[in-house]
């Protein structure tokens, strides 16, 4: 079990306004190593597997929409207590609630156009960062 790595992927909107750069800085700059990484596309279909534990949620529909809308930025990262760090580091999910100086305070637009993801628990980082890196050298 990897439990100083966590996944994460920069969404559609923060990548189509060119913030991919100045997010990945930010990530780098907070001590975190870059494990794995590409630029990807989703399918509608494949969205929704990824978000398949919010199927019952009001709001999966138009997120697996949106998430499939232009391309992704998806990591694998590493650092000591890699989960928790980078959820302080990204923010709250609606970024009206993100403190100053998170990732989605500075490139949210909305609580679903939130800029990146970040896992919620080592066992989720692994299952996705398998998602999109299975199979894959990991250095
Ligand atoms: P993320 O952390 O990737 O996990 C689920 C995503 O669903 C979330 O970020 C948002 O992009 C999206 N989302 C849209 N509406 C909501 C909502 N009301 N509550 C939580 N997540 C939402």
């Amino acid at each position: 079990m990897t439990t100083n790595r966590t996944f994460t992927m920069i969404k559609p909107d923060a990548v189509a306004e060119g913030n991919s750069g100045a997010i990945i800085q930010m990530i780098e700059e907070a001590g975190f190593r870059i494990v794995a990484v590409k630029k990807a596309l989703l399918t509608k279909e494949r969205a929704g597997q990824f978000y398949a534990v919010h199927s019952e949620r009001p709001f999966y529909n138009d997120l697996c929409a949106y998430m499939s809308s232009g391309a992704i930025i998806p990591m694998i990262l590493e650092k000591d207590n890699a989960v928790a760090d980078f959820r302080k580091l990204i923010g709250a999910t609606n970024p009206a609630q993100a403190e100053e100086g998170t990732i989605r305070k500075r490139f949210a637009k909305s609580i679903e156009a939130n800029a990146i993801h970040g896992s919620d628990s080592d066992d989720n980082a692994k299952i996705e960062g398998d998602f999109f890196f299975a199979g894959i050298e990991q250095f």
